[in-house]
């Protein structure tokens, strides 16, 4: 009988590493596009614009194949909008949201003709004596809410450094005014891991209140954060409700105050988390007196989400699928206590077995490095069966590359 492994779109993970080798990030397309759909779907009844939040997975396949399906993108930096204009991106497609960046970046992101996201007072001022009238922008808004159960994923709050506080709109008010900036969308982004549709419709409320001010208002964009499944159990939000409830309030909003809205929103998570997954191979099987820990070919370097967040992300053994578990810590190999799950039942490991991680997509390889001067992993994307490279495993050279 032949031996059975975890398949991702019905490629068996073993074929995935024998060609590709470990670690390695695939991701599989259908599930992006199912993401997608199910947005479109949950808010069919407004006229939606979706803005990928591309910080969470950058591959620049991955940039095309969102693209392909209607989706415009959110960027972070000007180096993000080149790579989104590399995938072919048009300029009025990218939103640019940087936040505590010189002015001179914003200046780089109106040169290259992006929509731009003005993240607090000073810039404001710097924007308006530039521009005047002359190149509308957004506002993204502090509404000092609290969402999500993780303070270091939750940027709403009145503490957390982004945005303009919504207590400060008399301020903006004024320098509106004074340079006759045409403020063309305002923008609230509260945080990330969000099941409560509530908190979107207490954004909705309040964005409707302040965007009275704002004659030239062309959208209205709720930012990302939808909580999608990390681990059985989990209260995921709800997207059609979501969508149906807030597109309610929205064309509600609309009508009472005549006004033809764009509800926009940028995932990240939503789009990308689900596909991915990060294939490990199980170096090392250790028993302490108290735990057994699997060493993988992996770590914090790779997926930094475990140290980084306390996140929690399912582990398999891709190579062993039925049978007797166990109870294992699966670390990786850096010179850092780099716990990629801890007191996880898995089937039982052998050494050589391959170790899934799933929930990989977002903030996975976009967020790793090469400490330990380890190389980065290659990226592989499935798409309809068939598997291709689509970033070469990090080399000696590339560690070498600019230094002096
Ligand atoms: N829009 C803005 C302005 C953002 O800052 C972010 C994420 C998003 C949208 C997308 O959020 P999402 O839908 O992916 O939750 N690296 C962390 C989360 C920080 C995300 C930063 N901004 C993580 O791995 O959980």
């Amino acid at each position: 009988m032949t031996k059975k492994y975890f398949q991702i779109q019905g490629v068996d993970v073993d074929e995935l590493a024998t060609t590709f080798g470990t670690p390695l990030y695939i991701y599989d397309a259908a599930k992006i596009v199912q993401q997608i759909e199910t947005l479109k779907k949950s808010f069919s009844s407004v006229k939606l614009k979706i803005k990928y939040a591309a910080k969470a997975l950058t591959n620049i396949s991955i940039l095309k194949l969102i693209k392909n399906e209607g989706v415009g993108v959110d960027v972070v930096s000007v180096f993000e909008a080149r790579l989104a204009l590399h995938a072919g991106y048009l300029p009025s497609q990218i939103m640019f949201t940087p936040n505590g960046v010189a002015f001179g970046e914003i200046k780089q992101g109106v040169e290259l003709g992006l929509t731009i996201n003005v993240d607090n007072l000073p810039t404001l001022e710097k924007f308006g004596k530039q521009y005047g009238s002359a190149y509308p922008c957004g506002l993204r808004l502090n509404p000092h809410i609290m969402a999500g159960g993780n303070l270091k994923i939750s940027t709403g709050h009145s503490n957390s450094k982004f945005g303009i506080s919504v207590q400060h709109l008399p301020l903006i008010l004024e320098t509106v005014k004074k340079y006759q900036i045409k403020i063309q969308s305002l923008h609230i982004h509260t945080g990330s891991e969000i099941n409560e549709v509530e908190v979107y419709l207490k954004m909705a409320a309040l964005l409707f209140d302040t965007a009275n001010h704002f004659p030239d208002l062309k959208s209205i964009d709720f930012g990302g954060g939808f909580k999608v499944k990390y681990k059985e159990g989990d209260k995921i939000t709800d997207m059609p409700r979501l969508g149906s409830e807030l597109s309610k309030a929205f064309n509600e909003y609309c009508k009472k105050e005549n006004r033809d809205l764009e509800l926009w929103i940028e995932p990240g998570k939503f789009i990308v988390s689900e596909a991915g997954h990060l294939i490990a191979r199980a170096n090392v099987v250790k028993e302490t007196p108290t735990i057994i820990f699997v060493g993988v070919d992996t770590g914090l370097n790779h997926l930094i989400r475990p140290m980084m967040y306390d996140a929690y992300h399912e582990i398999i053994n891709g190579s062993n699928l039925e049978g007797e578990k166990k109870t294992y810590n699966i670390v990786g190999n850096i010179c850092e206590t780099d716990t990629l799950g801890a007191d996880r039942e898995l089937n039982i490991v052998n050494e050589g077995d391959l170790i899934v991680i799933k929930n990989a997509g977002a903030y996975g390889f976009s967020m790793a490095s090469n400490y330990n001067s380890r190389p980065r992993p290659a990226e592989v994307l499935i798409e309809n069966g068939e598997a291709r490279l689509i970033r070469q495993r990090d080399s000696f050279d590339d560690l070498l590359k600019g230094q002096m």
